[in-house]
């Protein structure tokens, strides 16, 4: 009869340590992947030459649109030509190693192979040009490029972080003029608000179609 007793209780023991566990498993599944889902930042991307926008942007004063020619009128930002970085680097340190393939480009007329550090899945459309004609600062996506040595994603670009903008843009916002800028500015100006008069409804912002088509 005390046997069991005992070997019920034995089990119902297991049971409640079974059940534990995979409950402390799940949890650390859990805060694993919110933890990766919360972040969005990755490891820095190698790169053929280590571009460092601090220099370009940061100390030098070049203009995003100096080398990302396309940001302001199509989907696309694009990535300088070899005839960009030429206008200055085909006299300054132009001799030294990291060049090499600055050179290569040059002779061969193949671009500069640089490192993907944003990508969306195929089946999401965006478009750059939309987002900067309505006063969404480079700095609301890409954070501090004018700090970065090197290119660093700083948004997870996962859906929900798309929607949460899309949802209320309001605060993200700001003069036009102003969007290549990147010291964060006051929002609260007349330009903006002018501007969020003529957004879309948020429905529609929010609609399946406005980023799967
Ligand atoms: C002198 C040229 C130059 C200027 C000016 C410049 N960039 Fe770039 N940018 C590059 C090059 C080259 C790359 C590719 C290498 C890399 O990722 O670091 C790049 C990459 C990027 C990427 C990552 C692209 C990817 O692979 O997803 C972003 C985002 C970006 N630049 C934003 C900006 C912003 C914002 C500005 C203005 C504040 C700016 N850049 C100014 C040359 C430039
Ligand atoms: C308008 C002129 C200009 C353009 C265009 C330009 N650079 Fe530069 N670059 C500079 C200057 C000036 C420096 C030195 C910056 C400093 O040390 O503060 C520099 C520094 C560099 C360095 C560091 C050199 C070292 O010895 O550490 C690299 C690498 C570089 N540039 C790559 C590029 C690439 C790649 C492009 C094209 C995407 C490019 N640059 C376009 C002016 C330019
Ligand atoms: C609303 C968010 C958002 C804003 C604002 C934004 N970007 Fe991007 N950027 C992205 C996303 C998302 C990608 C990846 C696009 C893809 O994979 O199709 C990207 C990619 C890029 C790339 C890689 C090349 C390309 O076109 O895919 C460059 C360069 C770039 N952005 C520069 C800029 C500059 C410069 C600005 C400011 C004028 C800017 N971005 C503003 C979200 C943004
Ligand atoms: C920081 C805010 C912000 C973020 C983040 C953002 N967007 Fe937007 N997006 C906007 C604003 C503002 C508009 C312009 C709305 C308007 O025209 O009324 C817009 C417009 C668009 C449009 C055009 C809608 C149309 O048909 O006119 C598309 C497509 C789009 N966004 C896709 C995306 C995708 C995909 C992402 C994530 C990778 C994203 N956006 C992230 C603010 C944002
Ligand atoms: C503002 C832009 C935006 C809107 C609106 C939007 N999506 Fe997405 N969606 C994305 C982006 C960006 C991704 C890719 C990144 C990711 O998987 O989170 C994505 C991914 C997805 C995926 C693939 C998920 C996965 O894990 O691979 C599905 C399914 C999806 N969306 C369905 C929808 C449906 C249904 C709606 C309408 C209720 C919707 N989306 C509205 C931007 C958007």
């Amino acid at each position: 009869m005390t046997a069991i007793v005992w070997r019920r209780t034995e089990l119902g023991i297991k049971l409640v340590f079974a059940a534990l566990l995979s409950l402390t498993a799940l949890g650390v599944v859990l805060w694993a992947w919110r933890g990766q889902e919360d972040t969005g930042a990755e490891e820095v991307v190698a790169q053929p030459i280590p571009f460092s926008h601090k220099h370009h942007v940061g100390d030098v004063g070049l203009d995003c649109r100096f080398c990302h020619v396309g940001v302001e009128r199509t989907a696309s930002a694009g990535l300088p030509s070899t005839q960009i970085c030429l206008n200055c680097h085909s006299q300054l340190f132009a001799g030294q190693a990291i060049f090499e393939p600055l050179r290569e480009s040059a002779r061969t007329g193949r671009p500069i192979a640089w490192n993907r550090v944003h990508r969306l899945p195929d089946f999401v459309y965006f478009d750059h040009a939309i987002h900067v004609a309505k006063g969404v600062a480079c700095l609301e996506c890409h954070g501090r490029v004018d700090q970065a040595p090197l290119m660093q994603r700083v948004a997870t670009l996962r859906m929900r972080w798309c929607v949460e903008c899309h949802r209320n843009p309001m605060s993200r916002l700001r003069d036009p003029a102003h969007v290549f800028e990147m010291p964060p500015v006051d929002t609260g100006d007349s330009a903006t608000l002018h501007l969020l008069q003529k957004l879309q409804s948020q429905q529609r912002l929010t609609d399946c179609s406005t980023c799967h088509r």
